[in-house]
């Protein structure tokens, strides 16, 4: 009798290992194509899809700009600047003109301003600066998800888009 109930729990200990084993491979496939942890290769590399998905659109593939939809950010000196300000951008937008490498942006060149995509996640915002400041922003440091989350906490109650007076106070 007793050695029925060791076999039966055996048994049923053994079906719980087989049953679990299958999601805990599952997941770490699922998780390995996201290197997000390293926060300059991994988050970076995570950025170029997301750029050509909500960004490129207006700012070109390349990063050359389109008139008179968006302004290059190929070496754009906003790139390389304080992460405050490239933050502040995507989730509020930004309200011209706009200086950029010393060209003046304005209507009708240019649209009289970015809308906001706060709607992507930290992380998001995150992959795609880091991956601009790279790669075009003359290898300025990455963007961190905390620095993001940090900044739509303090900016929260802000409803219109930036101006870029009000951004080259953020230091
Ligand atoms: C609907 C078009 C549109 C989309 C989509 C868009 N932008 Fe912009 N962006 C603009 C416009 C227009 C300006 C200039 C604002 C102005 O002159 O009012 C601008 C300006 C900027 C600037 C500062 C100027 C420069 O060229 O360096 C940055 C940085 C920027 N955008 C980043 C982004 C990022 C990152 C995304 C995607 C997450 C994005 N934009 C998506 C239209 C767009």
């Amino acid at each position: 009798m007793r050695r029925a109930v060791l076999a039966a729990f055996l048994l049923l200990s053994l079906a719980g290992v087989l049953r679990s084993a299958p999601p805990a491979t599952n997941s770490a496939v699922a998780e390995a194509p996201r290197p997000a942890s390293k926060p300059d290769g991994g988050e970076a590399a995570a950025g170029k899809p997301l750029f050509e998905q909500f960004c490129a659109a207006c700012h070109g593939i390349s990063g050359a700009g389109m008139a008179p939809l968006a302004p290059p950010l190929t070496n754009s000196n906003w790139l390389r600047g304080p992460e405050g300000r490239l933050i502040r951008i995507v989730l509020n937008g930004l309200e011209g003109p706009i200086q950029v490498n010393g060209t003046n942006y304005a209507p009708p060149a240019i649209m009289p301003e970015m809308a906001s995509l706060a709607a992507l996640d930290d992380e998001q915002i995150a992959s795609i600066l880091s991956f601009l400041r790279r790669d075009w922003g003359r290898g300025a440091g990455p963007v961190s998800a905390a620095q993001v989350a940090r900044i739509r906490s303090e900016t929260a109650n802000r409803e219109t888009p930036w101006t870029e007076r009000e951004l080259s106070q953020i230091k």
